[in-house]
């Protein structure tokens, strides 16, 4: 190939490399959210727990009942982020409050926990300080009854999965 034309795809293949949208795994839904919905609906947990709810597996609003995935559309929303917003949006409303309530005082948002304090490791959500299995560290930490701490891993499994820190 003549250099001229080396020099010259060198810069198109970066620039098609930037451009190329982000994967899934490295998005963080939960800081989207607090730059661009929190300001008018605070908290994403709280405010999906307000006012959505999951009727035959779907995501229902109070007021865009059939027409919320439109609705979304139309609404401050990039458009590739309407489907997993939307993913988020349903867990939580559908989730108790458990982290908020339980953990929250120490640990602030399940969000920020999970960035700070989580990862996956060979498939098992681990605390990167311990360095322990969260389901071993559950069982003398945090006053869960037993049968509370797999729903707990879960929901920390979904969480870290929302701020793009699961493979
Ligand atoms: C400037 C303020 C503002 C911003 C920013 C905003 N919203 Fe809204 N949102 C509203 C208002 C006002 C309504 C209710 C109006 C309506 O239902 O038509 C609403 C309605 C909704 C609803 C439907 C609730 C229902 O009861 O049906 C959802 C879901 C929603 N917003 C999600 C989001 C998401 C996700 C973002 C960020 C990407 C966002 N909003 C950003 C003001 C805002
Ligand atoms: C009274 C404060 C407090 C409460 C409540 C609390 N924690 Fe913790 N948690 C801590 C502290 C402090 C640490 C740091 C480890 C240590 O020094 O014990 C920690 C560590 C952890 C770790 C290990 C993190 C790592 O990096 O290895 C996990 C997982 C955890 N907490 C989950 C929870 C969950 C889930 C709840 C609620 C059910 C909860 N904690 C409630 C204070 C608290």
């Amino acid at each position: 190939m003549p250099r001229w034309r080396k020099v010259l795809l060198i810069p198109v293949i970066a620039l098609i490399g930037s451009m190329a949208p982000a994967a899934a795994t490295d998005r963080d839904l939960h800081a989207y959210w607090d730059g661009r919905c929190k300001d008018c609906h605070g908290d994403s947990g709280a405010f999906a727990r307000r006012t959505l709810r999951v009727e035959d597996g779907r995501l229902v609003g109070t007021h865009h009942r059939a027409t919320l995935e439109q609705f979304l559309h139309n609404h401050y929303l990039a458009d590739d982020l309407v489907a997993p917003v939307m993913q988020m949006l349903q867990a939580q409303a559908a989730a108790s409050p458990v982290f908020k309530e339980q953990c929250g005082q120490c640990h602030g948002s399940a969000s920020e926990f999970a960035r700070k304090s989580l990862a996956m490791k060979d498939g098992t959500l681990t605390g990167r300080a311990s360095q322990r299995p969260v389901q071993d560290y559950l069982r003398r930490h945090g006053g869960l009854a037993p049968e509370q701490v797999a729903p707990m891993v879960k929901t920390l499994e979904r969480v870290l999965g929302e701020v793009g820190g699961t493979p």
